[in-house]
């Protein structure tokens, strides 16, 4: 296999129509749940999982996310100068944390669409894809879980987590086979199908790793569901030419990219959280 594993592509460009009117004017990405935006807890499982070269595939409105990860000189001396030393180390570190390059997805096309808007600048090396509205809390980073199965195999590699059958239709769904090394190679894959018409109940929850030859098969993949580009459908054929393998991932997942994952992603993280944890939780009893 060609290259490591350093790279990983954030598709930022979508309309965020599952959340509007928050999305209007402000990008899902920068939602917050508790203190940080969706986008800083994807870029933060990418550093820990030993991705840090940073590919954000981005669309208009969605310049907060290039000012987050910038440096605030204003913001920064303000902090210092007023002795406020812990809030000053959080934001140059967040501005600090990774090396990130902003293409322009100029037409919402479709994720398949996304992805391949990125090809110039992973070239050919296996690179993630992360979708920061799926937020996942794990003891093992996820993309980390999905590399451990990468650098066993050199393949492709994607993220998977059992559903409900009544929400296959919301989701990527793999048909896989259980090989005799433990591994699950994906046979085929199809997006958002009609209950009922499932392959399975195992949905890809937004993490991916893929070989380089993803791209030639993205520049010939024709709109499919919903007039857009499917990353899936690119998937499905790959998975034809060479292995591509599924992991389950060990942790929990919020789809905080729609109102009710984001409450319960602020509900759960606001709980654990060290400063406000004990109060909130007092709270939420109270309420209910
Ligand atoms: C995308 C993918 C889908 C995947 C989902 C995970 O769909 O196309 O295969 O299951 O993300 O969140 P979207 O939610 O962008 O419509």
């Amino acid at each position: 296999m060609t290259g490591t594993l350093n790279k990983i592509v954030f598709p930022t460009a979508g309309l965020g129509t599952r959340f509007l009117p928050a999305t209007k004017a402000s990008p899902k990405e920068m939602l917050t749940i508790v203190d940080k935006p969706l986008i800083q807890y994807g870029v933060e499982e990418a550093l820990a999982s030993g991705m840090d070269e940073i590919i954000m595939v981005t669309g208009r409105g969605k310049r907060a996310i290039e000012d987050h990860f910038d440096i605030s000189a204003e913001l920064e001396a303000n902090l210092k100068a007023a002795g406020k030393d812990a809030l000053y180390k959080e934001v140059s570190r967040v501005a600090r944390m990774a090396e990130v390059v902003y293409v322009r997805q100029k037409q919402a096309l479709g994720l398949g669409h996304a992805v391949a808007c990125a090809e110039h600048w992973v070239g050919d090396e296996p690179f993630g894809v992360a979708l920061a509205d799926e937020l996942i809390i794990a003891e093992i980073p996820a993309m980390q879980q999905l590399r451990q199965v990468h650098e066993q195999t050199g393949c492709s590699v994607i993220g998977l987590m059992q559903v409900p059958s009544h929400l296959v239709n919301r989701y990527g769904i793999v048909q896989a086979e259980q090989q005799a090394n433990g591994l699950l190679q994906l046979k085929d894959m199809v997006e958002k199908p009609p209950i009922g018409e499932a392959p399975s109940d195992l949905a890809i929850i937004g993490r991916y790793i893929f070989t380089p030859r993803l791209f030639e098969l993205l520049a010939d993949t024709k709109p499919g569901k919903q007039g857009e580009i499917q990353l899936t459908d690119a998937v499905a054929r790959l998975a034809q030419e060479e292995p591509v393998y599924g992991v389950l991932i060990d942790g929990k997942r919020f789809d905080a990219g729609n109102p009710l994952g984001f409450l319960m992603a602020n509900a759960e993280l606001g709980m654990l959280d060290p400063k406000i944890g004990a109060d909130f939780a007092t709270f939420l009893r109270r309420l209910l």
